[in-house]
Order: C-alpha cells, then sequence, then structure tokens
C-alpha cells in the first residue's frame, strides 16, 4: 500500500495590501450603489478602438464615442494612439458617474521595441532576462497610453501544428509556471503597486487553448481534468499565484462547454482553488462565437458566461445587449452583474484611474520611454541567449575575415525578424541577418547576397500566406504579384554567390503570417521553394550554415543531415541581424535549449517529452517492433528532444548525487551534479533536474522537469550545481483530483537536456 500525504494548498499572494483593500471596498461599494444597471452592465463592454491602429480621432460620429456617452463602454483595446486615448478619456469623464475607461493592447513580445517571439525567449531559459525584457514593454506601453496588456500567453503546447505555439512557453508545464511568473513581474512589478511603469497582465488564453485538437487553431479540446491539472494548468496557476490581475478566456472548448461559459475553469479552478481576485476578459467575439458552438443565442450564451464567471466581454456585445433582457427574465440577478462590475472597477482603482484618469497618458514620456537606444541594446541581450544551435560540425564560429555569401529570402527582410504580433512597432527596420552580417565582419565587401528563392513552389499557397488578411478581410482589393524573379534564376544567382565564397549562410524558414493566431500548418517543413535552394547550395560542395527563422519546431531531417550547422534563430525582434552575428562569429557561445521537441515527421505529432509509457512501451530509439507502441516508418524519438541544445564548448556532467537515499514524505532532499566545461570556450550551461515516479497510485510520465539552473562557466572549471528537491516537487494530482505526494521509488535525473540524463534513485517512505 502506497503511503500519502496530500500536499498543503499553495499560498496565494495577495498582492493589493489589506489597508487598500478596505479603502477600495468602501469606494466601489459607494460608485455601485450610485450607478444604474445599465451603466454596471456598460462596464462590463471592451471594445476595439476603430481603425485598429490607423489614425483615430474623437467625434461624436464614432461609435465608441456614441456608447461611451451612453454608458455602454468599459474599455478600449487596440490602439496606443495616445492623443486618442487622451481626448476619449475625457469623454468618458464627462459622462455618467465619470468612470475612466481601462486601455488594453496586445504587447505580446515588446512594444515599439521588439523582444524576440515568446517561444524563442523561453529557450533561454533565463527567468531574470525575460522579467527584465517584459519590463520594458511595460515600460514603453504605460508611455503611450497603455495600462492593460494581453500577455502573457501561457498555453502549452505539444502540437507544433498549432501557430500560436509561437507566443507561448513551449510543452513543459513547470518550465511555463516560471515563464509565466516572469511575465507578471514584469508587466505588473512585484509590490502589488502599480507605479506608472506598471500594467495590469492578462494572462491567457484560459484555458487549454494550446490543445486544440490536431493542432488546428480554435478546435476542440479533449482531455481529462486529471491530464489538465497535470500537464497544462500549472502555468495559469503560477500567474494566480503571482498575482495577475486579469485573465483572457479561450476561444476552444473544454468537456462540451466553451471556456469562456465554462465554471470548472473560471470559477472552481481559478477563482475558488487559486484564490484569483481579478477579472476575466473574453477572448475577442468568443461570446458571440459561443452560438457557433451550438449553445444558444447571444443572449443564452451572455448569460451563461456571466454566470459561469466572466467578467467582460470583448467585442461581442453580447453582455451590454442581451444582460438587461436576461435580468427582466430573471436569467440572470443583480448580484451577478454587480460582482463583474465590482471586478473591473477593482481593476481601475488598483491602477489608480480614479486617482489620476490620465496617469498613463503623458505624451513627454514618449521620446525618453520608447523604442530608446537603451531597449534596443536590451533587446540584442536578449536576442543572444535565445538562438538554439541545433547542429554545428565545426563551421561556426564564423571568421570575420572569411568570404561569406548570404542568401535566401530571410536574409534581407526586417520584418521576419520581428515575428508574429507586433503591430506597434518598427517590426521592417529590424536589423536583418544581412546587415547583423555586414557590421560584424572586418570587411564588408567580402559579403555578397542574394535572395535565393521564393517561399513555395505553389503560388497559391504562398499567396495564402502572404496575402491571408488582405484576401480574407479585403476579398476585392488586388494584390501585388508575388515575384517578379523565375525561381530558377533566384537559385542559379544564390549559387554563383555560393560558389565564390568560403562559406555559406542561408537565410530559411517561415515568414512570420505562417505562424501566429491562424496560421496553423499541416506541413511543417521548411518551405518547398527554399529548401530546393538548401539542395542546389548543397551542390557547390560549399559548407553551409542554416539560419533558421521559425515560429514553430519544424521538420528538418533532410536538414540535419545535409547542413554543415544549423542555427535555430526564431524571429529575434528589433536588433535580431546583430544578435545573430553575435553567436555566428562567437562573440556570444549560443547557450539556449528547446522548450518544444523537434519531431521527425507531422505524422508524430503530439510529440512532447513528458509523455507517459504504455503497457506495450517501446524504447523512443528502438527500431521497429510489432505488438509495441511504436510506428513502422519513423523512430517514437524527435529528431531534437526538448531542452536541447548545443554549445561552442562542451560540457560533461558527473553523477547526480543525493543528500540522502530516503526522504520523508513531507521531507526535502538535496540532488547535485558536477557539471564541467571541458571546451575552451567559456559558456553558460542550462543544467536540468527531471523525475520519474516508478509505481504511483495513476500513471505519471516518464520524465517530468522540476529544475533548471542556467550556470556560467569557464573553459577547464568544474561547477557543482545543487537542487532541492521536496514533497511539492514529486506531488501531482491523483484519480480524485487530490494533489498528492506518494511513498515509493524516484528516479532522479540530471542531464543538459531531456533525453541525455543519469538517474539517481530516490526512495520516499
Ligand atoms: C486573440 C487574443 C488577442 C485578442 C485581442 C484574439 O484574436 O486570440 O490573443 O489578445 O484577439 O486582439
Amino acid at each position: 500500500m502506497k503511503k500519502t500525504i496530500l500536499a498543503a494548498a499553495s499560498t496565494i499572494l495577495l498582492l493589493a495590501g489589506c489597508a487598500q483593500k478596505s479603502e477600495m471596498d468602501k469606494f466601489v461599494d459607494d460608485l455601485l450603489s450610485k450607478m444604474t444597471i445599465e451603466e454596471k452592465i456598460g462596464q462590463l463592454n471592451l471594445h476595439a478602438a476603430a481603425g485598429f491602429i490607423s489614425a483615430l480621432k474623437v467625434t461624436e460620429e464614432d461609435e465608441n464615442v456614441k456608447m461611451l456617452r451612453a454608458g455602454q463602454l468599459g474599455g478600449l483595446y487596440g490602439t496606443s494612439d495616445v492623443s486618442y486615448l487622451t481626448d476619449i478619456q475625457k469623454v468618458a469623464l464627462e459622462s455618467g458617474h465619470g468612470i475612466p475607461l481601462i486601455f488594453g493592447l496586445d504587447v505580446i513580445h515588446g512594444h515599439e521595441t521588439v523582444m524576440p517571439i515568446p517561444l524563442a525567449m523561453s529557450t533561454s531559459w533565463n527567468m531574470q532576462l525575460i522579467e527584465d525584457a517584459t519590463r520594458i514593454a511595460a515600460k514603453e506601453a504605460s508611455a503611450q497610453g497603455i495600462n492593460w496588456v494581453f500577455s502573457p500567453m501561457v498555453d502549452i503546447a505539444r502540437d507544433a501544428r498549432w501557430g500560436r505555439i509561437a507566443e507561448g512557453g513551449g510543452e513543459d508545464p513547470y518550465l511555463g509556471g516560471e515563464i509565466a511568473k516572469a511575465y507578471v513581474y514584469g508587466y505588473q512589478g512585484r509590490d502589488g503597486e502599480y507605479s506608472d511603469n506598471d500594467v495590469l497582465a492578462c494572462v491567457k488564453h484560459y484555458a487549454l487553448y494550446g490543445a486544440a485538437e490536431a493542432g488546428r487553431d480554435y478546435n476542440t479540446v479533449n482531455l481529462g481534468r486529471q491530464e489538465i491539472l497535470n500537464g497544462y494548468m500549472n502555468p495559469y496557476k503560477a500567474a494566480a499565484q503571482a498575482g495577475a490581475g486579469s485573465y483572457m478566456s479561450s476561444f476552444n472548448e473544454f468537456e462540451g462547454i466553451p471556456a469562456t461559459m465554462n465554471s470548472y475553469l473560471m470559477d472552481d479552478l481559478l477563482r475558488k482553488s487559486w484564490g484569483f481576485d481579478g477579472f476575466i476578459v473574453s477572448d475577442a467575439t468568443a461570446v458571440m462565437e459561443e452560438v457557433a458552438h451550438g449553445i444558444g443565442d447571444l443572449q443564452e450564451v451572455s448569460a451563461r458566461s456571466l454566470k459561469a464567471g466572466l467578467d467582460m466581454d470583448m467585442n461581442s456585445d453580447g453582455f451590454v445587449g442581451t444582460l438587461k433582457k436576461s435580468l427582466d427574465e430573471g436569467k440572470v440577478s443583480k448580484a451577478d452583474i454587480d460582482r463583474a462590475c465590482r471586478r473591473i472597477l477593482e481593476a481601475k482603482y488598483k491602477l489608480g484611474l480614479f486617482e489620476d484618469p490620465f496617469k498613463y497618458l503623458k505624451p513627454e514620456r514618449n521620446s525618453t520611454d520608447v523604442y530608446t537606444k537603451e531597449n534596443r541594446d536590451f533587446s540584442r541581450k536578449v536576442a543572444q541567449e535565445c538562438q538554439v544551435l541545433l547542429k554545428n560540425d565545426g563551421v561556426l564560429p564564423l571568421k570575420k575575415n572569411a568570404k561569406i555569401a548570404v542568401v535566401g529570402p530571410l536574409a534581407n527582410d526586417g520584418s521576419s525578424m520581428a515575428g508574429t504580433w507586433t503591430m506597434s512597432s518598427h517590426a521592417a527596420e529590424s536589423v536583418t541577418i544581412l546587415q547583423g552580417i555586414k557590421d560584424a565582419v572586418t570587411n564588408p565587401a567580402n559579403v555578397s547576397y542574394a535572395e535565393g528563392s521564393w517561399l513555395f513552389l505553389d503560388k497559391e499557397l504562398e499567396e495564402n500566406v502572404k496575402y491571408g488578411m488582405i484576401k480574407t478581410f479585403m476579398p476585392d482589393v488586388p494584390t501585388p504579384p508575388l515575384h517578379t524573379v523565375p525561381l530558377e534564376r533566384l537559385i542559379s544567382e544564390a549559387v554563383s554567390k555560393a560558389r565564390a565564397a568560403d562559406v555559406v549562410v542561408a537565410c530559411v524558414g517561415e515568414i512570420p503570417a505562417m505562424n501566429g493566431e491562424g496560421s496553423s500548418r499541416a506541413d511543417i517543413s521548411i518551405p518547398d521553394a527554399e529548401v530546393e535552394l538548401l539542395k542546389a547550395l548543397k551542390a557547390t560542395g560549399k559548407p553551409i550554415v542554416l539560419v533558421l527563422t521559425t515560429g514553430r519546431p519544424l521538420t528538418l531531417v533532410w536538414e540535419d543531415e545535409n547542413m554543415n550547422a544549423i542555427l535555430n534563430t526564431w524571429s529575434e525582434g528589433s536588433e535580431a541581424g546583430h544578435a545573430i552575428a553575435d553567436v555566428l562569429f562567437g562573440d556570444v557561445n549560443p547557450s539556449a535549449k528547446l522548450t518544444t521537441s523537434f519531431p521527425r515527421m507531422v505524422g508524430q505529432l503530439p510529440l512532447y517529452y513528458n509523455h507517459k509509457n504504455t503497457g506495450r512501451p517501446h524504447p523512443d530509439y528502438a527500431p521497429y517492433k510489432k505488438f509495441t507502441s511504436c510506428y513502422i516508418d519513423v523512430v517514437n524519438a524527435p529528431l531534437y528532444p526538448f531542452g536541447y541544445g548545443l554549445s561552442y564548448t562542451t560540457f560533461e556532467y558527473g553523477e547526480p548525487k543525493l543528500s540522502a537515499s530516503e526522504m520523508s514524505l513531507d521531507g526535502n532532499v538535496k540532488v547535485s551534479v558536477d557539471v564541467k566545461n571541458t571546451g575552451s570556450m567559456d559558456g553558460k550551461e542550462i543544467v536540468q533536474l527531471y523525475i520519474h515516479d516508478i509505481y504511483a497510485t495513476s500513471t505519471r510520465p516518464v520524465k517530468e522537469l522540476k529544475g533548471f539552473q542556467k550556470v556560467d562557466i569557464k573553459a577547464g572549471e568544474t561547477k557543482t550545481v545543487e537542487f532541492t528537491l521536496t514533497s511539492e516537487d514529486l506531488s501531482y494530482y491523483n484519480h480524485d483530483l487530490q494533489w498528492v505526494c506518494e511513498s515509493g521509488d524516484f528516479e532522479i535525473m540530471v542531464g543538459p537536456n531531456s533525453r541525455d540524463t543519469k538517474a539517481v534513485t530516490l526512495t520516499v517512505k
């Protein structure tokens, strides 16, 4: 029989001080007592600013101005035009009880200064760096009127077909939790007060959006409660514990109920179990979309969403249009409306908007705080730590006096360096790879360039990718011709540049429109026209460094066999080209490691390292064997596993040691390992700690990350890295959904990635 201990419920840090809370309560009580029911419902309404980012002007014809005057608007999102926001805030103050608007924006990885995409940032495994990068985003956004950002996205994703994997922190719930906290602290600060530089975070997409079946965006989620609690929910929970002020409900359904009206997710878990006391906004038009889910008409779904715990309706006008009727018909109560309204007013109070509605509307901050050299320099520093070296036969680092052919459609493309969700940024100004290389070499004349290829051979596919927005929203607008130069000519120009060079840097991969929202892919290989280019380059016999731009894991089997080096640079932001050159030439030693498994074939998806065993297990790298859990045509193992990434130096791991081989159910134990830098260059290593619960009362994953440390180790130096493992780390949600630590043996593993670990046994009694 197993001994079990119910682990203590985690304590929630209620960041708003108690004294402030009672003052706030009095203030909000008083305000609520004066508001009409229509005004209260109005606070629950969030609209996009008309024009979405284009020049805006407050006029009496503006739909948002009309609604505001009628007390039907609680917030606006989608613009950081300070003069517009100032003017419309004035309208808010003149209307009804003069309640200020909250201003939201999708600040996903930086604002005007672009940081690497979130998936790239996660590969730094550097929480301080993520927090600091996020602080810059908060500073820039808050300098332009924004007090609420629709970030972080903490959805766990195990399927690289899903385009929004680019916006998250990868496949692991433990790492995802640490990352979620770093973002919340970065946006909101750590002291529970909102200073002028702090903005309200909005954790999204709650919940399980990343588990969309088959990686198809918005698709159904088919998972059980035990699996979501163990495999997916930790980042959302960690964000609540870090004090996140708001959440955004997701588009998908869970257990047959859309997340936007799912009381188990919003009320039972988020509020009651984790103690979240902020407000929940729907995703854009998600309330309206519940009608298409087949739940009921707009009135029905709006009423059910409110009752389930949703507080604010983004862009559906479901709340504002139907809740009064539902109140009259007894479908919702006054208390339901008051509760939601109170949460919105509390957020505005905490942000300090009642005290100073123009707190974030200081135009003079634009020149001192936004897109400064300092911020861009920091973006470069971040990007240096977000490049995963996937292969290197010794061709890297490059010599600064070599003759280099920089080829490929992504070599001279700034926007692709910025990545998805960069609408408030100077995306096109991002430093290109070509520019970064030219700035780094001893003589720029030694650097040649050729565009090299199209994206896809199939024109319709390339049009869908490049002009998808236009074709969807403005089908009558003619799109420019895709190509003016035939593919063969582009390739032959690149080949002649390659022949004249010592080394080729081939810049290929995804453009930003191929990942992010609404960009799921069923084939996740490098676009085929680019592969034609790579094949032609390979035929020259010149060494090739593949610099990969991507927002998701790709299938790279051919590239791994045929390229001399592969540096995965994702989309690295404003200073991409400089940061990439820093790594290519060895001024910076690469240190990033994958936070998502890279499959060999798309048919392996979903693919994740922390999978379960089956009753007929099959070792990851073993060849085909009938009647075991494997494929005929590919091994189970990924091409590059979770946690993997190379350096220009090498690290050797000793055997892990435990401070004691036994631990009590509520005890802890120290795990240590010696890591030696056996190469000739100083480097950073991400040391990873995994556990495996050998026998538990429910089945457990073969490996689970429970700790990591990023350490600087000088050439020749050995460092002892120590972790403290507690019963919390060994706990999981059992079949009864209780968080328990069970007695028995655990494998404790340490290594440079999820594959190459060394184990020691710990007995828990
Ligand atoms: C996305 C959200 C985003 C919202 C507002 C939605 O389509 O799913 O991530 O925050 O739009 O722009």
